[in-house]
C-alpha cells in the first residue's frame, strides 16, 4: 500500500470522493478540489487530519493556479493528481449552442490541463498524473458531442504530456471508465422522459450487466498509480462496453 500525498479534482462527489476517500484510508494525505465549497469543507473535516478542501473552479486558470500553489504548500510536495472533475449532460445538436459547448470543454479537457500542466511544473521524479476519460473518449454517441469530443482530447492530453514528461519520469495515464453509478449518472438518466426504461437500456448494453461502483474505479486509480512503467495509457474499465 502506498500513502501518496495527491491532488483529486471533483472530490465532492462519485469517482473523485471515493479516489480522495481510498487515498486517505491508505494513510495518504489528499487536497480536495472542487467548486462546492460547503461541501467541500463538510467531506475535509469527515475525513479529519490529513485532509484540506481547497474550492476551485478547474476551468478558470488563475483559481487553479492559485490553488494548486496552496496545495503544494500544504502537501509540501505532490506525488499523486488526479483529475476526476467533469460535467455531463446529453443535449440535442439545435440545444448545444457556445455556451454548453466552452463550458463542457473547459472542465472536462482545459481543466485538467491548467491542473496537470500546474502541477507538472513543481512535481518530482516517480510522481503521476491520471486523467478520468469515458468509454466516449473512444465511442462517439448522440446527444454526447460535446461531452464525446472533450473525453476524446482528454487522450491527446495524456499522450502528449507523457511523452513530454517522460524524461523527468513524471507519469501521465487515462482511466476510462463505462458507466459509474454517481450522481452524474443519475441525473443524466433523469433527463430522459423514460429514466427507467433508459436506466435499463444503459446496463443492458453492459457486457458485464451492470454500473460500476464509484469505489471501483477508485482501485482502479490507485492500482494504475502504482504501476511505475505504466505512462501514455488509457485503461479501459467499463465492464466490456468498449470490446464489442
Ligand atoms: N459516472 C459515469 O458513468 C462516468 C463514466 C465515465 C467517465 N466519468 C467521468 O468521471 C469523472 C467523475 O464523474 P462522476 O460520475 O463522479 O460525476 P459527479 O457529478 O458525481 O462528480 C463530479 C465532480 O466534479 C466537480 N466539478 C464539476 N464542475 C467542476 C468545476 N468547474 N471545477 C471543479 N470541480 C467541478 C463536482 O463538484 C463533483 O465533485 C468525470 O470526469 C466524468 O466525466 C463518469
Amino acid at each position: 500500500m502506498i500513502s501518496y500525498k495527491a491532488i483529486v479534482t471533483g472530490a465532492s462527489s462519485g469517482i473523485g470522493l471515493a479516489t480522495a476517500r481510498r487515498i486517505h484510508a491508505d494513510g495518504g494525505t489528499v487536497a480536495l478540489l472542487a467548486t462546492r465549497a460547503a461541501l467541500l469543507e463538510e467531506i475535509s473535516a469527515d475525513l479529519g487530519e490529513r485532509a484540506y478542501a481547497v474550492p476551485t473552479d478547474v476551468s478558470d486558470p488563475d483559481q487553479v493556479a492559485a490553488s494548486i500553489a496552496r496545495c503544494f504548500e500544504l502537501l509540501g510536495e505532490v506525488d499523486l493528481v488526479v483529475n476526476a472533475a467533469g460535467v455531463d449532460g446529453p443535449a440535442h445538436l439545435a440545444d448545444l449552442g457556445p455556451e454548453k459547448w466552452s463550458r463542457t470543454i473547459g472542465v472536462n479537457l482545459s481543466g485538467p490541463f491548467y491542473v496537470s500542466r500546474e502541477c507538472a511544473l513543481r512535481m518530482k521524479a516517480g510522481s503521476s498524473i491520471i486523467n478520468i476519460g469515458s468509454e466516449l473518449s473512444f465511442m462517439g454517441m448522440g446527444l454526447y458531442v460535446d461531452y464525446c469530443a472533450s473525453k476524446a482530447g482528454l487522450i491527446g492530453l495524456t499522450k502528449a504530456m507523457s511523452a513530454e514528461l517522460a524524461e523527468r519520469n513524471i507519469r501521465v495515464n487515462a482511466i476510462c471508465p463505462g458507466p459509474v453509478d454517481t450522481p452524474m449518472m443519475e441525473s443524466e438518466i433523469q433527463w430522459f422522459p423514460n429514466p427507467e426504461e433508459v436506466r435499463k437500456q444503459a446496463v443492458d448494453r453492459v457486457p458485464l450487466k451492470r454500473w460500476a461502483s464509484p469505489e471501483e474505479i477508485a482501485d482502479a486509480i490507485v492500482y494504475l498509480a502504482g504501476a511505475t512503467f505504466a505512462t501514455g495509457a488509457a485503461w479501459s474499465i467499463d465492464g466490456g462496453t468498449t470490446a464489442i
